[in-house]
């Protein structure tokens, strides 16, 4: 029998309490078992120690092979000493191994070593949970006392928690690093999709855009885009906030004609907690886009009231929230959308002169489509491979003929509306070339989307008539009053058509 002195103990007991600090703070898994091992060995004056942890998942035991080494041996949770110290739960004591049916001969066989003694512990965390086994080999005198066991325990309590903590923390990182890897690649995604601005057309007019937003890509000027509805105003504001030195910082959206009255307010300048309850604190639009864009579109929508705010915002750089008692400073550049004629609205007075010309730094004007229909093969073919890759249908083509027949087209809803249409061909052929047969399936083109008026439902028969005659109407304008042209793109004899402009009464 060992007799362990007093004194023994207590200096026994300073020096777990060094090792337990030399553990606490070592976050890093790997050099962390490196150093519980290393301590172990010298503390209970033997060969070797090892960590094995236990993998729930696949039942099985993992270490280390060698202190400083890479190299991981695994085995069934229950096999070995170690499986035993894990499966009982307390400690065991092995005074020869190769006499104990237990012992696994496999490591020694792998490693040349030559096990005699071992003792074993349970490593668990604060909860009591079995997180592993911590054993140690060959006491280099004798075999492995009671004080050796109580040691071993309470390093083993103390390197649980680490390793728990240490393992969060490797957890932690793995994570952090699979978020920024995801995000660089979510930048270049949006990057490659706008560093050509994502504009497509070697039309004069889409030309002259395309050459006046890289001309400001360096400046953070206000820009007000003007342009029917559909040909590419949101697109141009994002290609300029993607150019701009602020590409990296947020690019906020909002459509102004959808906002009600009683919530302009508290949408672009926020709202404070206890306005009224039931109103959560929020903040608003302009300063989500802080040090970024702020793309207002349809801002000829906004009231008298509500412009007055954005231009004081413009001119002190500051928002109020509703019911704050003082101002927040922000830093947004301004990009704005309408499809109206903002100096015809100044005139009638429903726009504010001052804000046109605060936001009418630079103007880009989009074209319609039909004002740039050499583009529209260009851009068909564009929209095909966009859904081509969206479904994994990159083989299908247009045939010519139908080409033609989309350049002829009136196009009322632009750019967007070809998308939409070339969209359905795609979804709607029968095989990978698109031909005029196609566009039989359904009623001639163009079939611009039948508008419902909210809530009022129509019958058949007057939402054909009300589209019969919006087409008509479109046709004529964008023919500059042409019957013969328009007939053409309509699909009607010219007789069919003067009939059909008699009984709508259109034109002359
Ligand atoms: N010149 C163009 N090149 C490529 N895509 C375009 C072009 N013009 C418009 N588009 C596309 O047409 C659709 C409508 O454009 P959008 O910017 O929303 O129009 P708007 O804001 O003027 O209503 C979008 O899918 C946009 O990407
Ligand atoms: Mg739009």
């Amino acid at each position: 029998m060992v007799t362990v002195t007093q004194k023994d103990q207590e200096g026994n007991f300073a020096d777990i309490l060094a090792i337990c600090q030399r553990i606490n703070s070592e976050r890093d898994l790997g050099s962390l078992l490196d150093l519980i091992a290393r301590e172990a060995t010298k503390l209970l004056d033997c060969d070797r120690a090892s960590i094995f942890l236990l993998d729930r998942e696949r039942n099985e035991l993992w270490s280390k092979v060698a202190l400083g080494s890479d190299e991981i041996l695994r085995f069934d949770a229950a096999s070995g000493i170690a499986g035993a110290a894990v499966t009982g739960g307390r400690a065991i004591n092995v005074l020869d191994a190769y006499s104990d049916p237990r012992f696994y001969t496999g490591i020694d066989s792998r490693t040349g070593y030559r096990t005699r003694t071992i003792l074993a512990v349970p490593l668990r965390n604060q909860f009591g949970d079995i997180l592993g086994a911590f054993e140690t080999l060959n006491k280099r005198s004798g075999v492995f006392n009671r004080q050796d066991e109580e040691s071993l325990l309470t390093i083993a309590s103390h390197a649980a928690i680490a390793i728990e903590t240490a393992q969060l923390i490797g957890a932690l990182r793995h994570s952090q690093d699979e978020l920024v890897e995801q995000n660089t690649h979510l930048w270049r995604q949006v990057e490659s999709r706008y560093n050509s601005h994502g504009i497509i057309g070697t039309s004069a007019r889409i030309q002259q855009v395309v050459r006046l937003i890289e001309r400001i890509r360096d400046s953070v000027v206000n820009v007000l885009i003007t342009g029917e509805s559909g040909t590419g105003k949101e697109m141009a504001a994002k290609a300029i906030h993607f150019t701009s030195p602020r590409a990296r910082k947020p690019f906020v959206a909002l459509n102004c004609a959808a906002l009600p009255e009683t919530l302009v307010e508290s949408e672009l300048f926020g709202i404070e907690k206890g306005v009224a309850t039931g109103v959560n604190p929020r903040i608003g639009h302009f300063q989500k886009a802080d040090g970024g864009t702020l793309f207002l579109d349809e801002i000829a929508d906004l009231s008298m009231a509500a412009q007055a705010k954005i231009l004081r915002v413009l001119q002190e750089r500051v928002v109020e929230r509703v019911g704050s008692r003082g101002p927040v400073p922000v830093d947004v550049r301004l990009l704005a959308a309408t499809n109206k004629d903002l100096e015809a609205e100044i005139g009638k007075g429903n726009f504010r002169e001052d804000l046109y010309y605060r936001i009418k730094v630079l103007h880009i004007q989009m074209p319609p489509l039909r004002d740039i229909r050499e583009d529209i093969p260009l851009l068909a073919n564009h929209f095909l491979k966009e859904y081509g890759r969206e479904n994994a249908r990159s083989d299908m083509e247009f045939a010519p003929a139908i080409v033609l027949r989309l350049t002829a087209a009136a196009w009322p809803g632009n750019v967007r509306q070809l998308r939409n249409e070339v969209m359905r061909l795609a979804a709607c052929a029968r095989q990978s070339l698109i031909t005029e047969e196609d566009l039989f399936d359904d009623p001639p083109m163009p079939m611009p989307a039948v508008k419902q008026q909210a809530g009022k439902p129509q019958s058949l028969k007057t939402a054909i008539e009300e589209l019969e005659r919006r087409m008509i109407h479109e046709a004529i304008e964008s023919t500059r009053n042409n019957q013969q042209q328009a007939a053409r793109l309509l699909g009607l004899s010219r007789q069919g058509l003067i009939n059909k402009l008699k009984r709508y009464s259109l034109g002359a």
